[in-house]
């Protein structure tokens, strides 16, 4: 049983606990958030729910049924009723279907709670999982770039379309 909750400040430790513990995992698909991120993790932390507040972002915690965090799925940098899609799971919880499912949850929160209208996003061409998981939730790859370093693929999603998709979508 797992539950998408918005990000408040209550969630610090299980949050800081989640990127710790998966960090070296992360790695191999995403940069490295750098020793930074973790030793300023409370300031950045704030800055985060800061811009959150000021509605420049949603950030959303997928918490298990310990309280523990298994996944982030943000929306950041809303602009004109866009924002572009975040999202990762920790390896313990991969591969059973969370960042889909969790996905699909941001996509009606982004419609009907927070009025977007379309989201962006990006991901290298060699990570399956993030392609797979985009394709499944109706995204549509519209271009080409490089993130990294690397060859990737940027994707939209028409959320005006969000009711118009059979179920699988
Ligand atoms: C990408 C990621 C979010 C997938 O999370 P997840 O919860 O395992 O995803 P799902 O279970 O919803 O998987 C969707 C499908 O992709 C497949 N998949 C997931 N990871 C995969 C991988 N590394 N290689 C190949 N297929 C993969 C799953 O098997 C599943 O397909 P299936 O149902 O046919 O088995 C997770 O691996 C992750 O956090 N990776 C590191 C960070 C990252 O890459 N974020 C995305 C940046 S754009």
């Amino acid at each position: 049983m797992t539950e998408l909750q918005r990000l408040r400040a209550e969630h610090a430790p299980a949050l800081l606990a989640f990127e710790r513990a998966n960090r070296a995992y992360f790695a191999e698909s995403v940069p490295d958030r750098g020793d930074a991120y973790f030793a300023e993790f409370d300031a950045r932390l704030a800055e985060l729910l800061a811009g959150q507040e000021a509605g420049r972002d949603h950030l959303h915690l997928i918490i298990g049924g310990d309280g523990e965090v298994l996944g982030r799925v943000n929306l950041i940098d809303v602009e004109d009723g866009s924002a572009e899609l975040g999202f990762r799971v920790a390896k313990e919880a991969a591969g059973r279907g969370l960042a889909t499912n969790a996905v699909r949850q941001a996509l009606v929160l982004a419609a009907d709670t927070y009025g977007l209208r379309l989201l962006r996003a990006a991901a290298t061409v060699d990570n399956t999982g993030s392609r797979t998981v985009l394709q499944r939730t109706g995204f549509l790859p519209v271009g080409e770039t490089v993130l990294d370093g690397r060859p990737a693929i940027r994707y939209v999603r028409d959320l005006g379309a969000a009711r118009q998709r059979p179920a699988g979508a």
